[in-house]
């Protein structure tokens, strides 16, 4: 049971540095990038942070859904899985998913490109798009977060 709770401390430690940092590029980060005179600028700056942050979030991503699968097969809870009770359960998968698919495929494979040639052809629209994908993903992340603290410490919200 030690380890169950090791778990729990690092799916926990993990979730605040992935989703305080997304929640840092989405709300300082992306605006004062916004502001910067060149393109050429906007997009540097941008590529260097958002590369740096990228390796930390594949790190926490891993961590977050090692530890999180590890507490699912300990509490042997697969069966929640059937239970529309337990959507924040869905909803944490469908959230470490999404950001894996991002991380590991999209990103390195097709966005990285499609970034950087959409925003030294149209730099505002490309950045107004990639601020509200960012809002979009952080939204989703924080009510995960509020709903599986909720859930996990017994308030389900559905009967
Ligand atoms: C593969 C993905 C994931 C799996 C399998 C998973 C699994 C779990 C499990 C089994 C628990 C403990 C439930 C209980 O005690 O009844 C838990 C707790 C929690 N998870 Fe996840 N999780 C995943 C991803 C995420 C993500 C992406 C987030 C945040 C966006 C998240 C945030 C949390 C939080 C905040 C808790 C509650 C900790 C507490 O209050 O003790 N998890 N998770």
């Amino acid at each position: 049971m030690e380890y169950f709770t090791l778990a729990r401390v690092i799916h926990v430690i993990a979730v605040i540095l992935w989703i305080g940092g997304v929640a840092m590029v989405t709300t300082v980060i992306i605006p004062a990038v916004k502001r910067m005179k060149s393109k050429e600028e906007r997009i540097e700056t941008f590529e260097m942070i958002e590369g740096k942050f990228a390796i930390q979030a594949k790190i926490t991503t891993l961590l977050t859904g090692g530890s999180g699968f590890y507490m699912m097969y300990e509490l042997n809870a697969w069966n929640r899985y059937l239970d529309y009770r337990f959507w924040w359960i869905h909803a944490m998968t469908l959230v470490w998913i999404i950001f894996t698919l991002i991380l590991f495929i999209l990103e390195p494979y097709v966005l990285h490109k499609l970034f950087k040639t959409q925003a030294l052809k149209n730099p505002e629209k490309t950045f107004r798009i990639m601020h509200r994908l960012h809002w979009i993903l952080l939204v989703l992340s924080l009510i995960t977060t509020a709903a599986a603290v909720a859930g996990s410490h017994g308030w389900f919200w559905l009967k």
